[in-house]
């Protein structure tokens, strides 16, 4: 298993909005989604679309939100995680245990904000740096494909 692409970089922040009025008016990067709740996954997100990668804004969403925890640390938001394609997320997942590394939740792929399946590999085993794996959405053809 070898990850691909970069796909985004995941930002929480406490106003999504808010954060993407900055990219634009301080880098020009106008191209957003409107924002959308993922109630399933605690979170309200706008995607920014760069040439070549997208910038995820992450707003809690519901009191069990995933993103609550960072934001105690970091009031003002920061960068979250990065998000890599990769072609079989199974396959991923499972190199990801024999390589050693901790799979967040039930280490089962789920369904994410993008529509694909994703993991999440512990930071711990990334020098501090939450790794989400994605599946390759052009190889994807499953349940929220698009
Ligand atoms: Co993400």
């Amino acid at each position: 298993m070898k990850i691909g692409r970069l796909n985004h970089v995941g930002v929480a922040t406490p106003d999504v909005e808010a954060a993407a009025k900055v990219y634009a008016e301080l880098y020009g990067a106008t191209e957003a989604t409107p924002a959308k709740a993922f109630e399933h996954l605690g979170v309200k997100v706008i995607f920014v679309t760069l040439p070549n990668m997208q910038i995820e804004l992450i707003e809690p969403a519901g009191a069990d939100s995933p993103i609550h925890k960072f934001l105690e640390r970091n009031p003002k938001g920061g960068q979250h995680h990065m998000c890599f394609e990769v072609p079989d997320i199974i396959a991923a997942r499972d190199a990801m245990v024999e390589r050693g590394a901790t799979v967040l939740g039930t280490g089962e792929p789920y369904i994410g904000a993008h529509g694909v399946p994703v993991i999440f590999v512990h930071p711990k085993n990334t020098g501090g740096v939450l790794v989400e794996l994605m599946q390759d959405p052009a190889l994807y053809a499953g349940e929220g494909a698009h």
